[in-house]
């Protein structure tokens, strides 16, 4: 997204305190065990960020559309649902780019489910990380 509009890239923990002089604002983030790994931040900074345009970029295991709407209105109230705009771009899933604890977290899980439908889907790698699944949220931006 960085290389596709130029706009200045941080990582949220290096982003400017003052988000004043921006009227855009691109947010990545993933879900993880059910909840978007970015919420604490987008939750916290929601009193400058409303009035912008905002868009989240979300990467996720699941491309089911309802199951990452019910994470994306389990994690933000209404009001960051509706004012923002939650792109979901696909994920990548690659067992040997965890973390051990991450993997090992994930195994267990899987090895206790009783759902073989979700232990197939933990334990399947996946790789969709590709520019094309960008272009929506670029669409919009320029639109
Ligand atoms: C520990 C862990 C938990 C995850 N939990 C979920 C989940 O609950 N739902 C989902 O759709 N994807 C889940 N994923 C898949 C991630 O969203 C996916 O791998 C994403 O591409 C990660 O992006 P990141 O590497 O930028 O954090 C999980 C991945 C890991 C490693």
């Amino acid at each position: 997204m960085a290389e596709a509009t130029g706009f200045d890239l941080y990582t949220i923990t290096d982003c400017p305190k003052d988000l004043h002089d921006f009227d855009v604002v691109v947010m990545a983030g993933s879900i993880h065990a059910g909840s978007v790994s970015i919420k604490e931040y987008v939750v916290a900074n929601w009193p400058s960020l409303k009035d912008k345009k905002v868009i989240i970029i979300l990467t996720s295991g699941t491309s089911n559309r309802e199951v990452i709407n019910k994470v994306v209105n389990d994690s933000f109230s209404s009001e960051i649902v509706n004012t923002s705009k939650v792109f979901p771009v696909g994920g990548r899933y690659m067992f040997n780019r965890m973390s051990f604890i991450d993997r090992s977290i994930i195994k267990l899980v899987a090895f206790f489910s009783k759902h073989p439908e979700t232990k197939k889907g933990m334990l399947t790698e996946k790789e969709e990380m590709n520019r094309e699944n960008l272009q929506e949220a670029l669409d919009f931006l320029h639109g």
